[in-house]
């Protein structure tokens, strides 16, 4: 798409994919026991797919399940909402599961999704995020396993979008808020 918005670059493919492992490595370091990965659809998509693999070459064999909550509609500003679209996850009962999303700003996606989890009958529902704003949070929440923590600036590229354009970019960029 090309529009008025202008994308700078914030995080390269490198430090992305530097991260990644490390990431996997902490993972794989810290969840024993049957895992299921739940990926929080759609923003996570790039995220997760590097992740998996980079849990595979340390000897993880998860299962993949995918999620899709709403909670932004096509703006840059939550709604507050958060609900369910389409089917739960399966493969959640009695297992310890890995829940990835994208960004964490709230922090009401992943507390509602952790819930949902649970709810299914979930062990222990651990959570991972590329990114993390913590000046945004508003609900008491962290996640455990965090790529970067970034300022509140509006970041698109790597699965995230803004109004559906930029999921594309292999790198993480801000736009104007
Ligand atoms: P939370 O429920 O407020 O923590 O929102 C998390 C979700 O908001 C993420 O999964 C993203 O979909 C979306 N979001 C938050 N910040 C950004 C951003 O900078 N760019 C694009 N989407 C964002
Ligand atoms: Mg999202």
């Amino acid at each position: 798409m090309s529009g008025a918005s202008t994308v700078t670059r914030l995080i390269d493919q490198e430090a992305i994919r530097h991260r990644v492992e490390e990431l996997a490595e902490a993972i794989a370091g810290t969840i024993t026991g049957e895992l299921t990965i739940v990926v929080l659809l759609k923003g996570s998509f790039m995220f997760a797919a590097d992740l998996v693999r980079a849990l595979d070459r340390r000897g993880l064999a998860p299962r993949v399940e995918f999620m899709r909550l709403s909670s932004y509609g096509l703006g840059k500003e939550s709604s507050g909402l958060v609900r369910l679209i389409g089917d739960h996850p399966e493969g959640v009962a009695g297992r310890e599961v890995l829940l990835v999303d994208d960004i964490q700003d709230t922090g009401r996606t992943l507390s509602v999704a952790q819930n949902m989890l649970l709810g299914l009958g979930a062990r222990r529902v651990w959570t991972c995020v590329l990114l993390d704003k913590p000046s945004r949070r508003e609900v008491d929440f962290a996640a455990d396993f965090v790529g970067f923590e970034i300022e509140d600036v509006f970041v698109v590229g790597y699965g995230i979008d803004f109004a559906e354009a930029y999921r594309h970019l292999p790198y993480i960029g801000t736009v104007d808020r």
